[in-house]
């Protein structure tokens, strides 16, 4: 459509630059072209709108790419094109044009600037897959993107940037938008946000809310979460809220240069490095590092922790790189459980509370790159309906650690194994739940306390990469899915 759109006015006006100008004042939505025409192999026409768009420049040539890391192989110069640029690239030049205001373009300065990211960062090493690498980065991305914390030895609102401080003052709410496991994420920091600094908190997905009637209170401070910051309904969702009257916006995201960086007020950076496998492992993990972060930082503002329990955070967060290096030992042992799921068609994962969220984020994981079947349900949910389904047919993952909520969480794995349901328990190292016939528990090395949804997240993250490496599934791309979803 869009090439055919393009080749009606170049039969006009003889030039490809402008024609794809005036078809692209003509698309609606969102897009990244890139043109070539057949008689001047040696041009390229490249022009965004919602959708990422870049340059790579080099001595040898001047490319273009949907991110940065498709092109460290061969650059790390970049120049990111904003909303209606429309890009004219030879090998040795390149120069910029904007039709927002003018269908045929006004020339525009875009700045060139040299990426953090290396090449080594998007290489496999050692690795079979990506996703095996970024699940085992992870201690290195929590420790990064934590740094700045552990290096100033105090909670300070200007981790979120330099008008936090203010903005966190007159916020008397938080609403966190976002999709797939950036919205698991949120989730698990409304439990923390409200536990922490009373902060009363909503999580909605990001494409249900673009499409309603909210009620928006100004002081709500509005919260993205993306891995990409590319997420077009997360884009859309954080504009509406603004449209709705929430006055005060935030990014956590993992893409410095991306849109949702530039479309909010405040910003936290995770760092966790280039994630390139589609199923997000090293993103969650840095998105709830991050969370924690904004859960600790509020409620030291909002004085409901005292100086010790502060202290007791961050030496919390300061532990988080080993307390899960720690918990990836546990991988021989998902290696066998995994060989009892690769045959099934189904699975149910369990959780309560503040680890329900993370049960989502298991099954979501499992039926991403699996392709088998995979429900979450908050434990106490299970006699009304699901427990239907649980037969010795139906394995069933428990999220099972040492919190309030465990006794209860006990009596539903009971009502699993009455059904003949096999129990596949993940327990702290000190639980009191036992390995029985048809109930096997991995424990995890240490008791995480608070931080126990990151840590129980790990066995999740390679239980799904075992069982699909086992079904042959391709583990990195996975079908009918793409690592940043730019379309509604
Ligand atoms: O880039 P984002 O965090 O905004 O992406 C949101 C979802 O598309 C993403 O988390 C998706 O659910 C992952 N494939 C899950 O592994």
């Amino acid at each position: 459509m869009i090439g055919h759109l393009i080749s009606l006015h170049l039969g006009i006006t003889r030039d490809l630059r402008e024609a794809v100008c005036l078809a692209a004042a003509e698309l609606q939505g969102a897009y990244a072209i890139v043109v070539i025409e057949e008689e001047r192999p040696d041009r390229i026409i490249a022009a965004r709108n919602g959708a990422p768009l870049l340059l790579g420049l080099s001595k040898n040539g001047n490319y273009t790419a949907s991110d940065a890391s498709a092109l460290l192989q061969v650059t790390r110069q970049m120049v990111y094109l904003e909303e209606g640029d429309v890009a004219e690239l030879t090998s040795d030049n390149y120069h910029v044009i904007n039709i927002t205001k003018n269908k045929l373009g006004t020339k525009v300065r875009r700045v060139e600037l040299e990426t953090d990211l290396t090449r080594e960062a998007v290489e496999l090493g050692p690795y079979a897959h990506f996703m095996q690498k970024e699940i085992f980065e992870q201690p290195v991305a929590i420790a990064n993107t934590l740094e700045m914390v552990f290096s100033a030895h105090s909670l300070s609102p200007r981790l979120f940037g330099s008008e936090a401080e203010s903005v966190f003052q007159k916020t008397s709410g938080i609403l966190i938008l976002a999709c797939g496991t950036s919205y698991h994420a949120g989730l698990v920091a409304m439990h923390w946000l409200e536990a922490i600094s009373g902060l009363p908190c909503s999580v909605e997905i990001a494409s249900e809310y673009r499409y309603r009637e909210p009620i928006a209170n100004p002081d709500t401070l509005v919260v993205g979460i993306s891995q990409s910051g590319e997420t077009a309904d997360t884009l859309a969702a954080l504009k509406y809220a603004k449209s709705r009257g929430h006055r005060y916006s935030l990014a956590i995201c993992n893409v410095p240069e991306s849109a949702l960086i530039r479309q909010t007020d405040l910003r936290f950076l995770s760092r966790a490095g280039p994630e390139i496998g589609v199923a997000s492992t090293k993103a969650f993990t840095t998105q709830l590092a991050a969370l924690m972060l904004l859960a600790a930082v509020f409620a030291k503002l909002r004085k409901t922790i005292s100086k010790k329990q502060e202290q007791k955070l961050i030496d919390g967060l300061r532990h988080l790189p080993v307390a899960i290096q720690l918990a990836l030992l546990i991988e021989p042992q998902i290696i066998e459980w995994a060989k009892n799921f690769s045959h099934k068609r189904h699975a149910l994962f369990l959780g309560r509370g503040v680890h329900y969220p993370i049960a989502m984020e298991g099954a979501l994981k499992l039926k991403e790159i699996s392709y088998i079947h995979a429900e979450a349900y908050a434990a106490g949910e299970l006699k009304h309906g699901p427990l239907a389904l649980v037969d010795k047919e139906m394995p069933v993952v428990a999220i099972a650690p040492n919190d309030s909520l465990q006794e209860k969480l006990k009596s539903n794995l009971q009502e699993v194994r009455a059904r003949g349901g096999e129990l596949y328990v993940i327990a702290d190292a000190d639980s009191s739940i036992q390995e029985s016939k048809g109930v096997h528990i991995i424990r995890l090395a240490e008791h995480a306390g608070m931080f126990s949804p990151i840590l129980h997240t790990i066995p999740l993250q390679l239980l799904a990469y075992h069982v699909a490496l086992q079904k042959g599934a391709d583990v990195d791309k996975p079908r009918n899915l793409a690592k940043a979803v730019t379309v509604e």
